[in-house]
């Protein structure tokens, strides 16, 4: 049984608007993507780290992340299209029950502490039948259903609430049929854990840092270089 890392990076960054899409940033002298592709590349578990790109990506060939032993393939117009092309890229090596790790380009800040969590728990995944598992915290904030006029409707209980993460892992066959049920389905999916839970799969929840932020807007490339110094004291 072996592991495969998915770095779905074919993303175009909207929210955070900058001159390119946020992956090829620089965060304390090297590109996000450099981290995070280093980051898995780094450990001797996977097999091979596969790297989803927008199809018009002019920038990885320039970048830092180039000289990475990864493997490219062309991404989707949704992260859920950028992963399913990871996996059929493996379609002939991997194994049905290999197992997938699916980690966000834009997740640089992640530790080993983490990933071993999921490594440990994936130990009891066949005694206990669950289908993989996922990184999540639970949600600090209380929470408000609101109208379209921007008036609150309902305070919405947070117990029980967590905030999905990545890495998101789960058996190579069991999550390609997944999202590709769910493609055909047209059911929107965010996460790899959504189409799995579609399918009728338990997912685990595994406790992650707080620090394993993904850039999406605004300061948080600057909050994300605070973390990685601070990681690192
Ligand atoms: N992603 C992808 N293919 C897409 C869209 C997103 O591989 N068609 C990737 C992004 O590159 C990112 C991860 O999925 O690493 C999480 O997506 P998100 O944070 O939404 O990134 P973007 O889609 O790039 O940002 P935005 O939604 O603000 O445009
Ligand atoms: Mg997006």
């Amino acid at each position: 049984m072996r592991c495969w890392a998915i770095i779905p990076a074919a993303g175009s960054g909207s929210r955070l608007g900058a001159d390119r899409p946020k992956q090829y940033l620089s965060l304390h002298g090297a590109t996000v993507l450099f981290h995070t592709l280093s980051f898995f590349l780094a450990d001797s578990r996977f097999s091979q780290v596969l790297v989803a790109l927008a199809a018009d990506d002019q920038l990885f060939r320039h970048s830092d992340a180039a000289a990475l032993p990864v493997q490219t393939v062309v991404g989707g117009d949704t992260r859920h299209a950028s992963v399913l092309a990871a996996l059929r890229a493996l379609q002939g090596r991997a194994e049905d029950h290999d197992w997938v790790f699916v980690h966000d380009a834009a997740r640089p800040l992640l530790l080993a502490s983490d990933l071993q969590q999921l490594f440990t728990t994936l130990k009891d995944a066949e005694t206990e039948n669950f289908a993989g598992a996922i990184l999540a915290v639970p949600v600090a904030d209380t929470l408000k259903r609101v109208a379209n006029d921007g008036t609150i409707e309902a305070t919405v209980d947070r117990q029980g609430l967590w905030r999905a993460m990545t890495p998101q892992v789960f058996r190579f066959q069991a999550l390609l049929t997944a999202l590709i049920s769910s493609e055909s389905r047209a059911i929107a999916v965010t996460d790899e854990a959504s189409a799995m839970e579609a399918a009728g799969h338990t997912v685990r929840i595994v406790r992650g840092r707080d620090d394993n932020i993904k850039i999406t807007q605004g300061q948080d490339l600057m909050i994300a270089e605070q973390i990685f110094a601070w990681q690192r004291q």
